[in-house]
């Protein structure tokens, strides 16, 4: 059987989980890995296509969570592998620090056409979100000469240090890591059905933004002239997929217009038409200074790229580079997944994203742990009650065959390929809701 018909495949488990030989590989290979990992299940994976995964025992799970939300186009895409195929027999590194190719300014190009706004974009590439949340540090510093940054609450901006500096998810992250970049400091996220300062939305008005920012980060502890970047994700994903109300952004935007601060967007996540739009940025009408993207940008291949308008991007030659950053074989990648996503797979997300919410959000009314479905596009959130009732459902639906990754405090994602069907999407909505009904009578 070819890897593509295993796209076409239902669920089935056929062992025990793990199975035999997956037990065996994960024993073997466990002694030899960074105790760091996490392996939230213990899923040896053979191989994937589209949104079906198949583990070295021969069972066949659904995939809804995508590599954490990073195989945009679903598992080796054909598009995808022919187009990394014929550029890895072509050139496979060269450094784009350093030396021309083509692909490299036609992926800056795209991305600079379809980014939100009107005015010109210039694009840094990068192996990862991580460095492009460093990149855009650096830049915010340089264009502003300014040295302090403020990040959010529910926060993840990834794990080197500059980046965990901005990260507040979790405080395992940071525990034993510090001490951190100097001059961050973290306001309140927009999470408005568990309101960090227990106001109630809208009757609000926002208040997150102007108690945590203006009346008490500008007040008490930094001056805004101080201030290089304020850097949010437009849907926190880690955090737990919570979507803001527009106004939180757009308040953002006008603190930063007022104090001549960038605003940086980080859409490592949300962004490459994860929500129905190519940049989460879009549903908000807000457009940032700076945009962070990675994951779904070239479909699981590692790239990331850190955007800013042109005006902003005044470091000279020198001042910045990546080894492997913008490597050709990613960059081929890219493009193909960038026609893909152009061509049907956002609409994709969109339809059958709100297809699942509303599945989920009907199926899960009545069930007593859970507290909210939440999300846009294929972005989406549900928030139970406690942190084990969240641990159980996702372990629930492992051993029935659907992955799915928990986040935020109590919080699951479902967060599929865009390929994902709407048949697909109904199994994914039977499994998970099933799962939550038997957790929530579990003693
Ligand atoms: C919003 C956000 N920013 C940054 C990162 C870090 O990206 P990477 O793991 O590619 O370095 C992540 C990863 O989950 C993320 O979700």
């Amino acid at each position: 059987m070819s890897v593509q018909d295993l796209a076409r495949r239902p669920i089935e488990i056929v062992t025990e989980l793990p199975g035999p030989r997956a037990r065996e590989m994960i024993g073997h290979a466990r002694s030899f890995l960074s105790p760091s990992l996490i392996h939230v299940y213990p899923l040896m994976v053979k191989r994937a296509a589209g949104c079906m995964v198949e583990d070295a025992d021969g069972n066949v799970f659904l995939d809804c969570q995508a590599g954490v939300a990073t195989c945009s186009t679903g598992h080796c895409h054909p598009a995808v592998a022919a187009a990394v195929r014929a550029q890895a027999e072509t050139l496979i590194h060269i450094c784009g620090t350093d030396f021309h190719y083509p692909g490299y300014g036609e992926l800056c190009e795209r991305l600079a056409r379809l980014a939100p706004g009107d005015d010109g974009w210039q694009t840094f590439l990068t192996n990862s979100g991580t460095e492009g949340v460093e990149a855009a540090i650096k830049l915010a510093r340089y264009y502003t000469g300014r040295s302090q940054l403020i990040a959010f609450r529910g926060g993840f901006h990834g794990r080197s240090l500059g980046a965990l500096s901005l990260t507040a998810s979790k405080t395992k992250y940071r525990q034993g890591f510090g001490p951190l970049l100097p001059g961050v400091h973290q306001s309140h996220f927009a999470h408005c059905s568990d309101c960090p300062i227990g106001q109630a939305y809208p009757a609000c008005d926002i208040a997150c933004i102007t108690e945590g920012i203006e009346r008490d980060l500008f007040a008490h502890t930094v001056p805004p002239d101080e201030v290089a970047a304020i850097i949010v994700e437009p849907v926190q994903g880690e955090g737990g997929y919570v979507v803001p109300p527009p106004e939180f952004l757009r308040r953002l935007r006008a603190i930063c217009d007022k104090h001549e601060i960038l605003l940086v967007f980080d859409e490592v996540q949300s962004g490459m038409g994860r929500t129905g739009a190519m940049f989460a940025a879009e549903h908000f009408g807000v457009a940032p200074d700076v945009i962070v993207l990675a994951k779904g940008l070239a479909s699981g291949f590692p790239l990331g790229a850190m955007m800013a308008r042109r005006e902003f991007m005044t470091w000279p030659s020198g001042s910045h580079g990546s080894t492997c950053g913008g490597n050709p074989v990613c960059i081929a990648a890219a493009l193909t997944t960038l026609d893909l996503l152009e061509n049907g797979l956002c609409d994709n997300a969109t339809r059958v994203g709100a297809h699942l919410e509303e599945r989920l959000t009907r199926g899960l009314a009545e069930i007593p742990i859970v507290r909210e479905v939440r999300g846009l596009g294929l972005m989406i959130g549900v928030e139970l009650n406690a942190p084990a009732q969240a641990e159980a459902v996702a372990d629930l639906c492992y051993r029935r065959g659907l992955l799915v990754l928990g986040c935020g405090k109590r919080a699951i994602r479902l967060s599929p390929p865009l390929v994902i069907t709407k048949e697909q999407a109904d199994s994914a909505a039977d499994l998970f809701i099933a799962a939550c009904a038997e957790v929530a009578v579990t003693p």
